[in-house]
Parts: structure tokens; C-alpha cells; sequence
């Protein structure tokens, strides 16, 4: 059975991420989307209302789940049998970004595992690709809508107003 895991933030999942998703799907008999933990970023939804939506986004997918991990992307995926990672690209500062993580999870792949970490990289639909958790967390504290940019507006608009 092939199987691939999307790591990422998704603070929150956006119509992008899904897309990805989607067509990892058609590639691979399984797809999980794993919620990780960048210790550069503040959150603005916690870990478990970041499961929930994107429970929610891939609903309707049968060969999609959802996980988490709290540790290094590396340990998890030598728990999972060394899935391929893929990472969505949508431009030039993505790319330079991703680059190196996947720099820095080849590394520790090989110290912490004996062994070598794939990551594929998928290139966003272009019109797809100027959508951004943070443009859809900016929408949010203005009270626009963001239904254009996410899968479920009502449940992300719930949850936001809930937080602290
Ligand atoms: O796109 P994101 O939000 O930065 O994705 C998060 C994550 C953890 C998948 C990414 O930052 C990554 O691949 N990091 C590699 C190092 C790692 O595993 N960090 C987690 C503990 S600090």
C-alpha cells in the first residue's frame, strides 16, 4: 500500500491545502494530513481545533485521515514506515522555505533513523496559490468572509470567536 503524509501548521486548512490533499489522494492508496508543531509560529487555533477542521475538510475523502504529532516530523514518519512527506508549493518563497526543511528533516532522518526521509514537492494550482492561512486569519479578525479561501467557513467562524 503507497502512502504519503502532509505535514504542516494548518492554522487553519485553507481551499490550498485541500487541493493538495485531493490530489495526493489520486496518487497514493493513503493520504494523512499531519498537524505538526513549528516552533517558530504562534497558533491562533490549537492543536485540537486545527485537527477538527481539517477532520472536516477531508470528511468526504476515503482514503484521507488526520494526525498529529508533537514531536519531530522525521520521528513520525519512522513510526509510519517512512512515508513520502509531500509539501504543497505555491511560489519562490515557498520553495526556498520548504528547501530547507526538507534540508534540515534529511538530516535528522539520517542521524535519528539510519535512514532517508523523501519529501515530494506538489506545485499549487495557480488559482489556488495566492490563498494563505494567514490572509484567511487577517479576514477573520475584520469579520470579512473567507468562505472563497477555506472549506468551512461556519465551523472556522464558530471556532474563532472561542478563542481566549
Ligand atoms: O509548514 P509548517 O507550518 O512550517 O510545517 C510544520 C512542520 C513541522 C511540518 C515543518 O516546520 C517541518 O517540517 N519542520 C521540520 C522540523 C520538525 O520536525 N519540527 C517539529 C518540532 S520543532
Amino acid at each position: 500500500m503507497t502512502h504519503a503524509i502532509i505535514p504542516g501548521s494548518f492554522d487553519p486548512i485553507t481551499l490550498g491545502h485541500l487541493d493538495i490533499i485531493k490530489r495526493a489522494c489520486a496518487l497514493y492508496d493513503r493520504v494523512t494530513v499531519v498537524i505538526a508543531i513549528n516552533a517558530d509560529k504562534e497558533y491562533a487555533f490549537s492543536k485540537e481545533e486545527r485537527i477538527m477542521l481539517a477532520k472536516d475538510a477531508v470528511k468526504d475523502l476515503k482514503n484521507a485521515d488526520v494526525d498529529s504529532t508533537d514531536g519531530l516530523l522525521v520521528d513520525y514518519a519512522a513510526a509510519a514506515g517512512f512515508p513520502v512527506i509531500i509539501k504543497g508549493l505555491r511560489n519562490k518563497t515557498d520553495f526556498q522555505y520548504e528547501l530547507k526543511m526538507v534540508q534540515i528533516n534529511e538530516e535528522l532522518s539520517e542521524k535519528r533513523h539510519s535512514r532517508r526521509v523523501f519529501t515530494m514537492f506538489m506545485p499549487a494550482t495557480k488559482s489556488l496559490s495566492r490563498i494563505s492561512s494567514s490572509y484567511v486569519k487577517k479576514l477573520l479578525a475584520n469579520g470579512k468572509s473567507c468562505k472563497k479561501f477555506v472549506p468551512n467557513e461556519e465551523l472556522l467562524k464558530k471556532l474563532y470567536k472561542k478563542r481566549p
